[in-house]
């Protein structure tokens, strides 16, 4: 079965270290994911968002997953990554996730509280852990003014309510990072996720890991920061060397003589993120 995802938040906590949450877009993705964790002895969180699971179908995203978490001597974990709203939640439990995020951060406080506490108190009785977010973690195509971008980050106030309120297990701050590619250096707020973590206690969540300089995803590991999201440099090397595969072979056919290379990139991206949040030997 599925390891724990608390039990793995806490350890990173406690130890300084941050357990990954590399996000699964097909076969391969799961495949290079596992194949990783394993030869680096490291806990892994596959993250599976709605438009993954459309895309896969839910049924299969599960049965891939728990297919490698059988095989696998390393804990895995199954995660609903960014649920929209309790339909999607509800599909996810029911399917046999491991834990889910509710996302309710484009609705006003009150409503976020409220929806996110439904959320936990759905889910805490049949030992399924939560992650919500607070502030907006924005894509890196908004463009946004200094004003907009404040507007966006999570205020420790807000955070030690929203805790207290729900007893969510993990807490998705917004701290300045994006989904996708970042056009400049993404600025994190270090004294505002520190602040954070002293009125939370809880696993801090680090999205858009994607493209974040190692010394700040290691400041900010230092400073609470339980688990990393990773999807677009992933995404990035696998169609990277697709691309250079079949460019460099104009008459290929088979499938799997450019997916496999795009997999390996794969493996090895993750491996240098498991370096990255020091998850390496923590199994
Ligand atoms: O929830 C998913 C992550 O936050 C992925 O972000 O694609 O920028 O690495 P990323
Ligand atoms: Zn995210």
């Amino acid at each position: 079965g599925f390891g724990s995802f608390n039990y793995w938040l806490r350890d990173g906590l406690n130890k300084g270290y941050a357990v990954a949450q590399i996000n699964i877009n097909n076969l391969e993705f799961v495949q290079a994911i596992i194949e990783a964790a394993e030869e680096e002895r490291a806990p892994i969180i596959l993250g599976a968002s709605e438009g993954a699971l459309k895309y896969m179908g839910l049924d299969y995203a599960v049965a891939i997953a728990k297919t490698a978490a059988e095989r696998a001597s390393v804990p895995v974990m199954l995660h609903l990554d960014h649920g929209p709203n309790l339909d999607w939640v509800l599909k996810a439990i029911r399917n046999g996730f491991s834990s889910v995020m509710i996302d309710a951060s484009r609705l006003p406080l009150e409503e976020n509280i409220a929806l996110t506490k439904k959320v936990v108190d759905l889910c805490h009785p049949l030992g399924i852990e939560v992650e919500a977010e607070l502030g907006r973690i924005t894509g890196t195509d908004d463009d946004l003014t200094v004003d907009e971008r404040l507007a966006t980050l999570c205020r420790p106030e807000d955070a030690e309510r929203f805790v207290a309120e729900t007893h969510v297990d993990a807490l998705a701050a917004a701290i300045g990072s994006a989904h996708g590619h970042y056009k400049g250096k993404p600025e994190l707020d270090f004294e505002r996720l520190a602040a954070i973590r002293e009125v939370t206690g809880i696993p801090l969540v680090l999205h858009g890991g994607s493209g974040i300089p190692d010394e700040d995803v290691k400041k900010a590991i230092s400073l609470g920061i339980a688990k990393m999201n990773i999807n677009t440099d992933n995404q990035e090397v696998f169609t990277a060397k697709v691309r250079e595969v079949l460019a460099a072979n104009p008459k290929m056919y088979d499938p799997r003589k450019y997916l496999g290379p795009g997999r390996d990139e794969i493996k090895a991206m993750v491996k240098k993120k498991l370096a990255l949040t020091g998850s390496v030997n923590r199994v």
